[in-house]
């Protein structure tokens, strides 16, 4: 397995421009298999979770071809219900096809998705969101059949959490049903709007994305259409932080800066020195030690994002004086402590709250890198730690991160990506 090699102490400085979000390009390039028909999807970040929906997406029959960032999806040849387990375990957001074949074929099978190890996370909100509309979920055999054999029918919903991923195929499969569909307690992420955003352009009637209650009016038919996906928000910090801890300078480009309030405060409150340019430019700049985070909540959108918690505990464990960080979406997502504990850091957690006294210096050490958000968080670490850090586990990262290293490399960092030992004998 790839791993990091960090060398730290390097201060970073320079310009970089953002890749666009993840989990904005996962739902839209799912969705694009209920319009039955060509879109292009602009500025797709080259991600394995990309290549995993691209995989499900030519297992389905529609036709893909990516060129530089775009990705252009014939769904008119769509042919295929099943998604084989293999290619569902691959990646949490696999579920996110649930909502678009509904929509498309009337029928879905599928099995348990994989993901990240950070937790349940189940897809009960999910299924009941589905059987609203009409849809009879069957568990048979490790699979789950469903059917939307009267046709989708639109409905009330309430989800008694705003899940993003239940949020998203219900907008999608309740863009063609019958009638009108209400969701109350929808999640307001970005990523929700611009998905919003792509099936409008497809003909979809989608009020209200972003505000909580979406109203859904179902149309008979989607048609294709062009998209450009949002800034990745979560890369952003994850380069805000690398520039911070090495006691850097960074000019951000393409940053949706009106998405990233609650993550800002929490790194100006940090000592951070942020310059906001238009919309979106972002200079940050250090001339000091990091302060202490008193209290990081994470929370639902617009409160401060669960994917960005391990990046700011990253940047805690080095800043003057003792932050609370309480992480209150996921039930198991402090993996990466006993990492940065091996490091040096000097961290306790109880239940859902890590009390974090920083040290002046982090020491390196082996890692590992957990689950994806974790594994930048440790290359982050890494950065500022006393000699060599080694984050095995790359693939996590790759599946999240465009190129961390070359990036970061560039930016006067000293990292590399070296494949392990046996991997490397394997290959030759
Ligand atoms: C999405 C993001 C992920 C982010 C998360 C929370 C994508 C591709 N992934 O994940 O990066 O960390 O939002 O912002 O967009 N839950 C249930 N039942 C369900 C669904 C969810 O109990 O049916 C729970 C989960 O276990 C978790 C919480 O709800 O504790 C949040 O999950 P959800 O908002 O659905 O996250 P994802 O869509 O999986």
């Amino acid at each position: 397995m790839a791993a990091f090699v960090v060398q730290g102490g390097k201060r970073l400085e320079g310009e970089h421009t953002l890749q666009g979000a993840k989990n904005s390009a996962l739902p839209i390039l799912a969705a694009t298999v209920a319009t039955k028909s060509v879109c292009v999807i602009r500025h797709c970040p080259r991600l394995t979770d990309v290549d995993a929906t691209l995989r499900i997406l030519r297992h389905l029959g529609c036709a893909v071809h990516r060129e530089g960032s775009d990705v252009t999806v014939d769904a008119s040849t769509l042919c295929e219900d099943t998604i084989p387990a293999a290619l569902m375990r691959e990646m949490r957001s696999s579920i996110i096809f649930l909502g678009p074949l509904l929509s498309a074929t009337g029928r879905a099978v599928l099995t348990a998705p994989g993901g990240c190890e950070i937790g349940l996370r189940p897809i009960d909100l999910h299924l009941e969101a589905m059987e609203a509309l009409g849809v009879e979920v069957k568990a048979q055999g490790g699979a789950l059949r469903c059917s939307a054999g009267k046709g989708l029918r639109g409905a009330r919903v309430s989800l008694s959490f705003p899940s993003v991923g239940a949020t998203e195929n219900l907008m999608i499969a309740a863009a063609t049903a019958q009638g009108i569909t209400v969701l109350t307690n929808a999640a307001r992420e970005p990523e929700i709007y611009d998905l919003a955003a792509f099936l409008n352009r497809c003909g979809a009637r989608i009020h209200g994305a972003g505000e909580g209650v979406l109203v859904i009016e179902g149309v008979e038919r989607l048609h294709g259409a062009a998209h450009r996906v949002i800034p990745d928000r979560i890369a952003a910090v994850t380069f805000l932080g690398a520039a911070a801890i090495t006691g850097g300078e960074l000019l951000l480009q393409n940053v949706s800066l009106e998405h990233m309030d609650a993550a800002l405060s929490v790194l100006e409150q940090g000592g951070c020195r942020l310059r906001r340019f238009g919309k979106d430019r972002l200079e940050l700049k250090m001339s000091a030690r990091l302060r202490h985070f008193p209290t990081v909540r994470t929370m639902p959108y617009p409160g401060f994002p669960t994917d960005a918690q391990a990046a700011v505990m990253a940047l805690a464990c080095v800043a003057q004086g003792t932050s609370i960080i309480t992480e209150t979406i996921f039930e198991n997502r402090f993996k990466h402590v006993n990492e940065l504990v091996r490091m040096g850091a000097h961290i306790r957690v109880e239940g859902r709250v890590a009390v974090v006294e920083g040290i002046r210096r982090l020491r390196g050490a082996a890692v590992d890198a957990c689950d994806l958000r974790a594994g930048a968080a440790l290359v982050v670490a890494g950065l500022a730690a006393e000699g060599e850090t080694v984050v095995s586990g790359a693939r996590h990262v790759d599946r999240g991160c465009e190129r961390l290293e070359e990036d970061l490399a560039r930016l006067g960092a000293s990292i590399r990506r070296e494949e392990e030992k046996d991997e490397r004998q394997k290959e030759t």
